[in-house]
């Protein structure tokens, strides 16, 4: 792809974020997309939108060196003082991450080569339902033809994250993550639903039907508490399978995955009517 010459596309939103908060969808994409990482000789991940501190962005680099070596990674901000940030930060580390680089940039994606990664958190969350669909369709027709995006919410701290993985030809999965001791109910997962989905939660879209039937699973599951949380969200997610496609197999799903307070589902599951 060719460097970038004009006004990056998109706009300028609260730089917020934390460091550590984005560690479960990081978690997640180690543990899942390792084959997408590792399906070009020379492998790029973008960071969109790592907001007022490139920490995240870092953070993102360590995850995936781990389980792909070579691994490059793209910090790309809109906001010209925060890529000054990112720079200063690889000035003073001096050459400890080969292979990181932070630069201005947005939607058009103004790196060298097409990316096995995006990575966009917290990013569209400010933009409408619109415009977020039109990034979704953006940035998959940029990706490597083996790439995924993974653009999603959580809170401050990272506490609670639902995120969607696309790759070049659409949207495939969603996924529900949460430090299971702060949550009361799993429809305490509707304010962190990814733009596409949040105004959808409405009676009569499936995105609300199955936070209904996970709540009605979870408070079935209530006996298991006296086994801890987890166990009360592995026998809720066992019991919203019998309902939904959840996906039950690893690499995405099954207790291994469940045991961490997570359940992912197809897109169509909970995609919206229209
Ligand atoms: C809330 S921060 C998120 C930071 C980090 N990703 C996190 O989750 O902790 C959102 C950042 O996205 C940036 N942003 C918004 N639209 C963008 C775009 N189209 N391209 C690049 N960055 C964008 C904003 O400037 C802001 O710094």
């Amino acid at each position: 792809m060719a460097p970038q010459t004009r006004r990056p596309q998109g706009e300028v939103t609260r730089g917020t974020t934390a460091p550590n908060r984005l560690r479960r969808v990081d978690r997640w994409i180690a543990a899942t997309q390792a084959a997408a990482l590792r399906a070009d000789a020379r492998p790029l991940a973008v960071d969109l939108g790592y907001g007022a501190s490139p920490a995240t962005a870092v953070e993102l680099y360590a995850r995936l060196r781990v389980v792909a070596p070579g691994v490059e990674v793209a910090g790309l901000e809109i906001e010209p003082e925060r890529v000054a940030r990112g720079a200063a930060f690889l000035a003073a580390s001096r050459g400890a991450y080969p292979g990181l680089s932070f630069r201005r940039g947005g939607f058009e994606l103004p790196v060298e080569r097409r990316p096995v990664l995006v990575r966009a958190f917290n990013v569209l969350r400010q933009y409408d339902e619109a415009a977020a669909w039109r990034a979704w369709d953006g940035l998959r027709a940029r990706l490597h033809p083996a790439g995924v995006l993974v653009e999603g919410t959580c809170d401050e701290i990272g506490r609670r994250a639902v995120w969607v993985a696309l790759g070049p030809e659409g949207p495939r999965t969603v996924t529900f993550a949460a430090r299971l001791g702060s949550l009361d109910r799993p429809s305490g997962f509707a304010e962190r639903l990814p733009k596409t989905l949040i105004h959808r939660n409405v009676p009569g879209e499936r995105v609300h039907a199955f936070l209904a039937d996970f709540d009605r699973c979870w408070a079935a599951a209530a006996p298991h508490s006296a086994f801890g949380p987890r166990a009360r969200w592995i026998e809720a997610v066992a019991l919203l399978s019998r309902l939904h496609p959840v996906r039950t197999r690893p690499p995405l799903g099954g207790r291994p995955r469940w045991r961490l307070g997570e359940v992912t589902v197809p897109w169509t599951t909970l995609s919206p009517n229209d």
